[in-house]
């Protein structure tokens, strides 16, 4: 175990001191969890491949699962891959902000930080203290959410020292993340064309006001079949899923309840649209019941989902239900997250 240090960041004008401090462990080749508009990440310098090996380890990662590079500004991507008229039209719409654009990689990053691919990932993210870290440490910095391999990304500074005090130098803390699902993660086919590997805050339709074709790979809605090939490492990894088994009901709170009750179990945990919560607190009394934001709100749910999936996890029930999200829009991004975290279990009640 190496000794972590705790600094809460609240007020960015009282922050640079403490920026100096992470940027100097980033600059020697130390580890900093640090907030972004998305989930917290784990960083390290991005042009040193001892670094990359250390995130690994740190996270019980694979090593053939590449990270995102986080840079401070969109043309700094020039150093680092080969860039295009597309790279900066996403750049100019959706930059600084939850997007990550797979480019071809420059020799000035080690493979060990793309995972041995000749690909890797950028992003340059719009939270003012990650902005304000890359700038002072001086160099890209790689890092991929900073949870344990295989729990949901951390979004609360509290998940992040779960799983990271004593494995990493320093831990900024700087409140929940606004969005809380992972950002939005694209390849460049051609000029025109854009296939999207996972998708999160920035939505299909988002991206078509800068591109003609949004192409969805088939592993954002299904499970990949045996011995498919993979378009990005991270896709054939268990994710998100806690110990207890969630299962996906797709139907109406009535007909979802009926379902609960006719499958009994004794420890049960249910996530609720807020509107349900008072029909599911009559019908289910003994249930744990947690309140998953408004039903037409898909961003108070991305807001809620992991935080959730987290502290469920804790209370050992012997099942999580959960609502099955549309294939659109934000709830794209909900709906890829939630099979995944239910091993693709969806009940359909209708
Ligand atoms: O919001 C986010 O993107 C957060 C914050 C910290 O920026 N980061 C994040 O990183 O979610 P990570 O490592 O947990 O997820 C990155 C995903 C992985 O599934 C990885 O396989 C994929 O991106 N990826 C990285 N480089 C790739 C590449 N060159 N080609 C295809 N997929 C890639
Ligand atoms: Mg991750």
């Amino acid at each position: 175990m190496m000794e972590t240090e705790v600094i809460s960041i609240h007020d960015m004008s009282e922050s640079i001191e403490s920026i100096q401090k992470a940027a100097r462990v980033i600059q020697s080749g130390g580890l900093v969890v640090f907030p972004t508009e998305t989930v917290y990440g784990l960083g390290a310098d991005a042009t040193s491949a001892m670094a990359a090996e250390k995130i690994y380890r740190a996270k019980g990662r694979p090593s053939d699962n590449p990270l995102i590079i986080h840079i401070a500004t969109p043309s700094d991507a020039e150093d680092y891959t080969v860039t295009s008229p597309l790279y900066y039209r996403l750049a100019e719409r959706f930059m600084p902000g939850p997007l990550t654009v797979i480019l071809l990689a420059k020799d000035t990053v080690p493979l060990a930080t793309r995972g041995g691919l000749d690909t890797v990932a950028v992003r340059c993210p719009a939270h003012p203290i990650a902005n304000a870290l890359i700038r002072a440490a001086g160099v890209p910095i790689a890092a991929p959410s900073a949870n344990l391999s295989g729990s949901p990304s951390p979004t609360t500074a509290k998940h992040v020292i779960e799983d990271m005090r004593g494995r990493c130098d320093v831990i900024i803390d700087g409140g929940d993340s606004e969005f809380g699902l992972e950002s939005t993660i694209v390849k460049i086919v051609d000029d025109d064309t854009l296939l999207l590997l996972r998708p999160g805050k920035i939505t299909p339709d988002d991206l078509r006001e800068v591109c003609s074709e949004i192409q969805i790979a088939e592993a954002v809605t299904k499970a990949l079949a045996e011995g498919e090939r993979v378009l990005s490492p991270g896709m054939k990894y268990r994710h998100y899923a806690p110990k207890a088994p969630v299962v996906l009901l797709d139907g109406d709170a009535p007909t979802c309840i009926r379902y609960i009750k006719e499958n009994a179990h004794e420890r049960i945990c249910v996530l609720v649209y807020h509107e349900e919560l008072p029909l599911y607190e009559k019908q289910l009394p003994d249930a744990r019941l947690y309140d998953f934001g408004r039903r037409a709100c898909a961003e108070e749910q991305a807001h809620k989902l992991f935080y959730l999936l987290r502290e469920a996890d804790k209370e050992n029930y012997d099942v999580i239900y959960a609502p099955t999200p549309e294939k659109e829009g934000v709830e794209l991004a909900l709906y890829n997250r939630m099979i995944r975290a239910a091993a693709y279990k969806i009940i359909t009640l209708k």
